[in-house]
């Protein structure tokens, strides 16, 4: 039987990663590390609760990940702070999860042998100019822009090192921007879609031009599990939907979905140090393992992920009131 560590498993990626994996593969045994930090939530694996192992504890805690990683033949480690906005605000615990959780890893799946997936971002490599079509590679040169980006970019490369050095059984992935249900409220999306329905007008940073490429948090794993079952160890692969769209034709699109007019948002003083454009050119996942999207039509995915938080309004209401909050006591730097 297969043992799987899931780091991070209560949080928004990584609880649709277990509720789809225990569907899909039921002879996995899963176990779930995760910190319930503000961002993770033991509901968002009610739905799983009895096939899975839930553990609660902190990746940078090396006794801990040592036991449990001891009893693993894979860890998939998608533990991490995970906001741009709350590393410019305090980076301190981007370090600690995002460095070190994941050298504390990395070091306990070289003592027992231990395969490692490892999921990252496309943020590592900075920022892309809005008006060329250029895209990320696998070969693109690292140059992260936020506290939350660098710290991505060093875990990537302790992974690489770690592979190099001591030889260890890792692959990475760095995936465009996600989006789909259980994504906490203080992303755009889901802070979009629930400010309209609690009646708050969304605030668009700068002038909105800012480009992203969005992909289902499902098709995102589905990339995952390919890696996990064929992928070449030592490798990265990017994942991207090449879905592209700016913040403002994003805003738009959700006040259209939900009847609203399409002037009806603000522009907000911009985020410090923010990435125009990113995009990834995953033609290696498609044709080395033959990944395709799903919602390859952002527009009904945005759809499908409205109506999920029309339906769960109990699931994130609380987090609505704290996020705003925290939104409002931490506006941007006036330097920016
Ligand atoms: P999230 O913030 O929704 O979830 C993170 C989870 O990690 C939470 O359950 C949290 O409790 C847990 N966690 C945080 N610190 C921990 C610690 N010290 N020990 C154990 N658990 C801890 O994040 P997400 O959006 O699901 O992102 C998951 C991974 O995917 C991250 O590594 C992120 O960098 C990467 N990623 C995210 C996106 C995106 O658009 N959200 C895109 C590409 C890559
Ligand atoms: P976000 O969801 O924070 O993801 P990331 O910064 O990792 O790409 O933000 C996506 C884009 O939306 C980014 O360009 C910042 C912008 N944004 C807004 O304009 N308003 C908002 O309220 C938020 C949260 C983000």
């Amino acid at each position: 039987m297969d043992r799987i560590l899931v780091t991070g498993g209560a949080g928004f990626i990584g609880a649709n990663f277990v509720q789809s994996s225990v569907r899909r593969l039921p002879h996995q045994r899963i176990t779930v590390l995760d910190a319930l930090t503000y961002a993770g939530d033991r509901r968002n694996l009610s739905p799983v609760a009895d096939d899975i192992e839930f553990v609660e504890g902190d990746v940078a805690d090396p006794e801990l990940v040592d036991r449990l990683v001891k009893q693993s033949d894979t860890v998939v480690h998608f533990a991490a702070e995970s906001h741009v906005d709350n590393s410019i605000g305090d980076p301190a615990p981007f370090i600690r999860t995002n460095v070190v959780g994941t050298f504390n890893l990395l070091e306990a799946v070289r003592r027992y042998d231990v395969r490692l997936h490892h999921i990252s971002t496309d943020e590592v490599f900075g920022a892309l100019s809005l008006d060329t079509d250029t895209r990320f590679t696998e070969e693109t040169r690292y140059d992260p822009s936020s506290p939350y980006s660098a710290t991505k970019a060093s875990s990537d490369h302790l992974v690489r090192a770690w592979t190099r050095s001591y030889g260890i059984a890792a692959t990475i992935s760095n995936c465009a921007n996600n989006y789909g249900p259980y994504q906490h409220v203080e992303k755009l999306i889901p802070r979009h879609i629930t400010s309209v329905l609690t009646g708050i007008r969304p605030k668009v940073y700068g002038a909105g031009a800012n480009v992203r490429e969005w992909t289902h948090v499902d098709d995102h794993n589905a990339a995952v599990q390919l890696i996990l079952q064929n992928g070449r160890l030592g490798d990265t692969y990017l994942i991207g939907s090449g879905q592209e769209r700016s913040n403002k034709q994003v805003t738009e699109t959700i006040l259209r979905l939900l009847h609203q007019p399409p002037d009806a948002y603000d522009l907000v003083p911009d985020r410090p140090g923010h990435d125009l454009r990113y995009a990834t050119n995953s033609h290696k996942l498609r044709t080395d393992l033959g990944w395709t999207p799903q919602y390859d039509d952002f527009e009904s995915g945005l759809a499908n992920t409205i109506t999920w938080y029309r339906e769960n309004r109990s699931w994130w209401q609380t987090a609505k009131l704290t996020t705003e909050a925290r939104y409002a006591a931490n506006p941007p730097p006036a330097n920016s």
